[in-house]
């Protein structure tokens, strides 16, 4: 039976660091706040020229090279993100574009935070149908070009961050290793709670002077609401794909949670009664990165030496959608 497993990984990040301290110049807001309620002590942000397709190609170049791959080895690209460069195209076609690599089907998937997720259960379907046997699957995020940097906004501003993370994936036939299962799920009852409402098609020339003065092109959200739902639905995704391998939180090896705040991994932490040396969180340094924090976290435990043959990595991510999914992966 053929799998996709992992064969290489890769990260990108804007030069420019962001401290907390450097927010604090910019709202009213503190390092002491920031660091008590999310984790977070620096992310990074773009500068003017840098784009989401272009973080997305360094981190999948880095991931090809690890794979010991060309770009034309590649048979497709999932691109995962909420923020694409242009209202259309997506960034798959981008990123395909820089890599040179003409005629190779590129799919952008939107599920914002989960996103990543998302784009890696359509990548193993291809692989386990026989559609394709190599695939780039990205996460790309540029949050900090669409929030509200004033006081107004700054449960939103101290959070969201720049970056991207990939992965490849490749078939095996190997029956002890890939991924294992997958739980997707979302609730749009919920739509309205983490969105960017404008542009939209649904309003005629899609933004006004208007509605920009009113804001309605910000990443918004309902704080609470969202870590509220977050905190459950996680661990509860986490529960479902296990049970669907017949493993339980004891057998995983490493837990890689969506890094939204620091509090909410560590009550997921707590609710699935895992050890500290089984999750892995680094939004201390990243912030919220959307579709691309899960990948940022497989790179970074792949540089480290965190994965050897054999663990039981499981990703899980809640966002905008509500959407939210887990994955069982076999190193
Ligand atoms: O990526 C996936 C989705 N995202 C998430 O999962 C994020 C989930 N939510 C959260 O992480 C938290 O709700 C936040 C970190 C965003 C906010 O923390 P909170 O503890 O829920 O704060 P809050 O929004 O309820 O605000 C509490 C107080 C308010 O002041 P008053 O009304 O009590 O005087 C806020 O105005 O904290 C104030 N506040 C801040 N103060 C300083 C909110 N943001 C800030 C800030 N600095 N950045």
């Amino acid at each position: 039976m053929t799998r996709s497993r992992i064969t290489g990984t890769g990260m990108a990040v804007p030069a420019r660091v962001v401290t907390n301290d450097d927010l604090a110049q910019m709202m009213d807001t503190s390092d002491e706040w920031i660091r008590q309620r999310t984790g977070i002590g620096e992310r990074h942000w773009i500068t003017e020229g840098e784009t989401g397709s272009g973080l997305a190609e360094k981190a999948a170049r880095q991931a090809l090279a690890a794979a010991e791959l060309l770009p034309a080895n590649l048979d497709a690209i999932v691109c995962a993100t909420s923020s694409p460069d242009h209202f259309i195209p997506g960034n798959g076609v981008f990123i395909g574009r820089q890599l040179g690599i003409p005629g190779v089907p590129a799919l952008d998937v939107r599920q914002a935070c989960s996103g990543f997720i998302y784009g890696l259960a359509v990548a193993d379907a291809w692989i386990r149908t026989g559609l394709y046997r190599r695939i780039l699957v990205v996460g790309t995020e540029l949050q900090s070009t669409g929030m509200d940097i004033s006081t107004e906004g700054r449960h939103v501003a101290v959070i969201f961050a720049d970056g991207a993370g990939a992965v490849i994936l490749e078939a095996t036939e190997d029956e002890d290793r890939g991924f294992e299962a997958f739980d997707l799920h979302s609730d749009g009852t919920y739509a309205e709670m983490l969105w960017v409402d404008a542009p939209g098609s649904r309003y005629k020339g899609r933004i006004t002077p208007e509605m920009l003065e009113a804001g309605r092109h910000f990443l918004v959200m309902d704080g609470k609401e969202v870590f509220r739902h977050a905190v459950t639905r996680m661990p509860e995704s986490v529960m479902t794909v296990l049970g669907k391998i017949g493993k339980t939180p004891a057998d995983i090896t490493l837990l890689l949670p969506h890094q939204a705040n620091l509090r909410i991994s560590e009550m997921v932490q707590k609710g699935l009664r895992l050890r500290d040396d089984q999750v892995y969180n680094n939004i201390q340094r990243y912030g919220n990165t959307t579709a691309a924090t899960i990948p940022i976290l497989l790179h970074e435990c792949v540089e480290a030496g965190r994965f050897k043959r054999g663990d039981l990595v499981v990703m899980t991510a809640f966002g905008s959608g509500f959407s939210w999914g887990s994955a069982a992966l076999r190193w």
